[in-house]
């Protein structure tokens, strides 16, 4: 099949490129003139494992393309949207991005068509979308949500094996052609509403995160009672009920995803005069536990002024280079207002977060050179290059008290505690 994908983020070239190893003719369309230039060397503009193998390969076979010109969407039989929805301070998500390209589109398409809307909108959309753009189209264009269930670092891995995918639409024909692009992907192909399959994808996030708000609560309480984490949790996730997946306790969540949906749900919900307090608790909770790191290094250093503190990691996960909400940049932030001398290092996602500290922190090229002549480190992303670090050496060149805050539980700290750091984590006891 012919498919138009418009908006090269993460979703959108993932998305490109599975479609186009399925053997369907892909057009990429992306306004971004930098990230266009890579494209069309056939380079992935982000970090994302095995994406640039698989766009090569497509290249190869001359089953993908990429243009700046919405133009070449017409004559598609597909036409997926993956721009940005991001959201505003006060949460409301923001659509323009969307509302620009259907507007462009309902004019420049002239034979029927499917628009397969991918990008994260808030329940109700899709509707709207219908009824303020489509009834205008010259021709038919069908309306299908098919939100995206990809977790950065392992898109591809959740693009070609998914729990389900879900499908929403009024048009059975449509439905149909859009399960079949996805013929070969051997997943539950859930049909429902249009409505119906925006709000799985906003109530999927919302519960994920919630698990993570939880076991960090549960955490906090293991701090204060003595109890363990480590044999807390999994003790916990071994009830098939609850199951083990996201009780990790660490410095919350971050990303392009969680703190947006959640943010998102709760205001549509406010919206509609509903009043959603254990969203709202999750969001809290969240924001505290970053709050608690920078506490817990005031309280091991006895004050943060002109103290030396090392941050390993400022990516809101590993394997990505992603550092959108990552709890390491309201904890540089804070820090360094406090009058910390803040050292901070990452395998991928340096760039990213310079261009919001430029002279503020002092970024370094390794875990080495971060540590040397600190008297803290905070470890907020589980890096596996952190985990394996040489940690004697390490010790030699930090000074006292020789302190690591393990915001992701990840380190050793039955080794770490030998070599005579003193180590605390998150519901982990302290050394
Ligand atoms: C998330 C969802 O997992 C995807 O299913 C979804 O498609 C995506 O959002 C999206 O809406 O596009 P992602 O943001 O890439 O994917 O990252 P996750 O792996 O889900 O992790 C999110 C955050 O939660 C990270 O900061 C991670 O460190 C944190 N986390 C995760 C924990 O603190 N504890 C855990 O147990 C699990």
């Amino acid at each position: 099949m012919k498919i138009t994908v418009i908006g090269m983020g993460y979703v959108g070239l993932v998305t490109a490129c599975g479609l186009a190893s399925f053997g369907h003719q892909v057009l990429g369309v992306e306004k971004n003139h930098s990230k266009l230039k890579k494209l069309m060397q056939f380079e992935s503009p982000i970090y994302e494992q095995g994406l640039d193998e698989l766009l090569n390969k497509a290249a190869a076979e001359g089953d993908i393309q990429f243009t700046t010109e919405l133009n070449g969407a017409d004559g598609s039989d597909l036409i997926f949207i993956t721009v940005g929805t991001p959201s505003t301070n006060s949460g409301h998500v923001d659509l323009s991005q969307v509302y620009t390209v259907i507007n462009q589109l309902v004019h420049i398409i002239t034979k029927p068509t499917i628009l397969v809307m991918k990008s994260t909108v808030p329940p109700g959309t899709g509707e709207k979308i219908i009824r303020r753009f489509l009834n205008k189209c010259k021709t038919e264009v069908n309306y299908i949500s098919n939100p995206e269930f990809l977790r950065e670092g392992k898109a591809l891995l959740d693009w070609f094996y998914p729990d389900r995918i879900v499908i929403g639409g009024k048009d059975n024909d449509s439905i149909q052609q859009v399960k079949n692009i996805y013929k070969k992907i051997n997943a539950p192909k859930l049909v429902m509403g249009i409505t119906s399959a925006e709000m799985v994808k906003y109530a999927s996030n919302a519960f994920l995160a919630t698990k993570i708000s939880f076991i960090n609560e549960i955490a906090n309480i293991c701090d204060l009672l003595g109890a363990d984490i480590d044999e807390v949790a999994p003790a916990v996730g071994m009830d098939k009920r609850i199951g083990s997946d996201f009780l990790r306790a660490g410095l919350g969540y971050g990303g392009s995803c969680f703190p947006k949906d959640t943010k998102g749900l709760n205001f549509i919900s406010t919206l509609h005069g509903y009043n959603f307090n254990l969203l709202k608790a999750v969001i809290e909770v969240n924001f505290q536990q970053r709050l608690k790191a920078v506490h817990k290094l005031h309280t091991m250093l006895g004050g943060l002024a002109g103290k030396k503190i090392a941050v390993m990691g400022l990516t809101f996960k590993p394997g990505t280079d992603d550092v959108r909400e990552s709890p390491a940049l309201d904890i540089l932030s804070l820090l360094a207002s406090e009058g910390a001398v803040v050292k901070a290092c990452d395998p991928h996602g340096k760039d990213n977060a310079f261009k919001y500290f430029s002279r503020k922190i002092i970024f370094c090229e390794d875990a080495y050179e971060c540590a040397k002549g600190v008297q803290a480190v905070l470890l907020n992303t589980e890096w596996p290059q952190f985990i394996h670090l040489n940690w004697s050496i390490i010790k030699q060149t930090m000074q006292t008290p020789y302190f690591v805050y393990d915001g992701r539980n990840a380190l050793d700290k039955k080794r770490l505690s030998k070599l005579g750091f003193k180590y605390c984590g998150v519901g982990r006891p302290c050394n």
